[in-house]
C-alpha cells in the first residue's frame, strides 16, 4: 500500500523544494541539486549512482567507530525499547545518563590525568556544549559576584560552533558576516599557525613567544576582572588542522591561571581517540576548567554532547545553590537514554577494538603515504597531522610560500575532485586546506587506497589550481 503522504517527485525534487540545507550555498544547490548518500558501512558511503566512497571525512570528523556497527544500532534499539526518551529536569535521571556521566569522567581522569573534572552536563551538538560552557561561566561569575566578568577570549581560525554565542567564539570571518557577529563580549586573538602566520624568519618559539606576549597584553588592555574565559581546541579542526606550536598551549594556561580567567577545552573533535590519545587535554598535559565533547562520544550515531566542569566550578554552584534554586539551563533531550546507551556502547567498543591505539599507528602511515604520493607537488606546501587529524595546505608558489589569492578556493576544487575519484576529504572554509580524518578503525590498505585516489584528483585537478594560482 502507498504511504498516504507518498509524493511521486524523485527524493532530489523534494530536497531541492523542500530542504534549506546547512552551510550551504543555495545557487549551488539549485544548480547542481543534492549530493545524495546512503548504504554506508565501515569506512565506505556510497554516494550518487551507488559510486563507493572511502569517507576520509567521518562524516564531519565524528563516525569514529566507522560506519553500521551493529553494536550500536542495537543498543540504540534496546534504549527505546526500555524507556524511549525521559528527561533529566528536576533531578529526574535513567541509568544510561548515569553510567555515561561516570565513564566520561573516569576516562577523562584516567586517560587524560584531569582527575579535577567533577561533573558532565548533556546536550545535543559540540555548538550546545560551548554555548552551555559560555552560559555557565556568566551563571558563575554572577555567583561570585563578579558581575563584570564575562568577556571571552578566542582566536581567529577557531571553530567552536554555530549556535549564537557558539558563533561569536568561532573565529572564522565567514561565519560571522551576515550575522552581526562576532558579538563584542568575544575578544579574537591571532591564530597559532605558524606555517602561515610566523613572520619572516620568525622560528616556531618566537612565533609561540609573540602569541603569548599578544595574550598578556590584551589582558593588561581589558583588564582580567573582566575577562571570564579563554575557549581552544588543543589542534583547530575547522580552521585547517593547525596544530600549535610546542609549549604554546602551557603558556596560555599558564597565563590564564596567572589571571583568574577559566580555561574551556573544546575537545568536539580531539575527544574520543582523533589524535591517537583519549583527550588533547590529556596529549597536551591540560587542565582545564571545562571541556566540551560531541561527535565521537556516540561516533555520531546519536546527537549528543558534554559539557564537564571541574570541582572547583562544581562547588561554587553547590555553595550557592541554596540561595539560586534550580540551574535555569538544560534541553529537553539532556541526557537521552538512547543516546547515552549508544555512547556507552561506543566506549566500550574503542577499547575493545584499540581504535584510539589504531589511530597513533594509523596516522603516521596516512602522513607518510600523503607525503609519498603528493609530497613534491608544487601546489602542497606542508603535510601535516596528529593521530587520525591530518591535512594539507596548498600554496600557489611553494618556494616562495605565496598563498592563493582570495576567493581562487582551491583546496575546495580538489575536494570536489577527489570526490568523483572515490575518496572524501574536505576543503576546509579558512585558509586552503583540505582535511583527513577518517574513521578511527580505518586499516592500512583504506589509508594507501584513499591516498591513491586522492592523489589521482590531484594529478586531474591541477590544471585548474595553475591557472587559480596565476589569479
Ligand atoms: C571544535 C568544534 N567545536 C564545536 C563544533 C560544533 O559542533 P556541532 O556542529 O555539533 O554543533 C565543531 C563542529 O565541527 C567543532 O569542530
Amino acid at each position: 500500500m502507498d504511504h498516504p503522504l507518498q509524493s511521486n517527485y524523485t527524493v532530489d525534487e523534494m530536497d531541492r523544494a523542500s530542504h534549506l540545507h546547512p552551510v550551504t550555498s543555495i545557487q549551488m544547490l539549485e544548480e547542481h541539486g543534492p549530493t545524495m548518500f546512503g548504504n554506508a558501512s565501515g569506512v565506505t558511503v556510497e554516494g550518487p549512482g551507488g559510486v563507493s566512497m572511502i569517507d576520509f571525512g567521518a562524516g564531519l570528523w565524528c563516525v569514529n567507530a566507522g560506519y553500521g556497527r551493529e553494536e550500536l544500532i542495537a543498543a540504540g534499539a534496546e534504549a527505546m525499547r526500555d524507556l524511549s526518551y525521559f528527561h533529566c529536569f528536576g533531578g529526574a535521571s535513567n541509568a544510561y545518563a548515569a553510567r555515561l556521566a561516570e565513564t566520561l569522567l573516569g576516562l577523562l581522569r584516567e586517560k587524560a590525568g584531569a582527575r579535577h573534572m567533577s561533573k558532565v552536563f548533556f546536550g545535543l551538538s559540540g555548538s550546545d556544549a560551548n554555548d552551555s560552557a559560555y552560559k555557565l561561566v556568566r551563571y558563575l561569575n554572577n555567583l561570585r559576584g563578579k558581575p563584570q566578568k564575562k568577556k571571552f577570549l578566542s582566536r581567529l581560525g577557531a571553530y567552536h560552533g554555530l549556535t549564537y554565542a557558539a558563533a561569536g567564539l568561532t573565529g572564522i570571518p565567514g561565519y560571522h558576516r551576515a550575522f552581526d557577529l562576532p558579538q563584542n563580549d568575544v575578544i579574537h586573538l591571532a591564530c597559532p599557525h605558524a606555517y602561515r602566520y610566523a613572520q619572516g624568519e620568525e622560528t616556531e618559539a618566537e612565533f609561540a613567544a609573540r602569541l603569548l606576549a599578544e595574550l598578556e597584553r590584551t589582558i593588561a588592555r581589558e583588564g582580567a576582572d573582566t575577562i571570564g574565559a579563554m575557549i581552544l581546541e588543543p589542534i583547530m579542526g575547522t580552521g585547517g588542522v593547525l596544530i600549535p606550536p610546542e609549549n604554546y598551549l602551557r603558556g596560555v594556561q599558564q597565563i590564564l591561571k596567572d589571571n583568574d580567567i577559566l580555561m574551556i577545552v573544546d575537545e568536539v573533535i580531539t575527544g574520543f581517540g582523533r589524535l591517537g590519545s583519549w583527550f588533547g587535554t590529556g596529549h597536551f598535559e591540560l587542565e582545564p576548567d571545562i571541556v566540551t565533547l560531541a561527535k565521537g562520544v556516540t561516533s555520531a550515531y546519536f546527537p549528543m554532547s558534554c559539557t564537564v566542569i571541574s570541582e572547583a566550578i562544581y562547588d561554587s554552584l553547590r555553595e550557592a545553590s541554596p540561595k539560586t534554586g534550580s540551574v535555569m539551563h538544560g534541553f529537553t533531550y539532556s541526557g537521552h537514554p538512547v543516546g547515552c546507551a549508544i555512547g556507552l556502547a561506543n566506549l566500550e567498543l574503542m577499547a575493545r577494538e584499540g581504535l584510539v591505539e589504531n589511530a597513533a599507528n594509523a596516522g603516521p602511515l596516512l602522513v607518510q603515504r600523503l607525503q609519498e604520493r603528493v609530497g613534491d607537488h608544487p601546489f602542497i606546501g606542508d603535510i601535516r597531522g596528529v593521530g587520525l587529524m591530518a591535512a594539507v595546505e596548498l600554496v600557489a608558489d611553494r618556494e616562495t610560500r605565496r598563498f592563493f589569492a582570495e576567493g581562487q578556493e582551491p583546496h575546495k576544487r580538489l575536494a570536489v575532485q577527489a570526490m568523483q575519484e572515490g575518496v572524501l576529504v574536505r576543503g576546509l572554509p579558512f585558509i586552503e586546506v583540505v582535511s583527513f580524518s577518517p574513521p578511527l578503525s580505518i586499516t592500512d590498505e583504506q589509508i594507501t587506497e584513499g591516498v591513491d585516489r586522492f592523489a589521482s584528483a590531484l594529478e586531474k585537478a591541477t590544471p585548474a589550481l595553475e591557472v587559480a594560482a596565476r589569479a
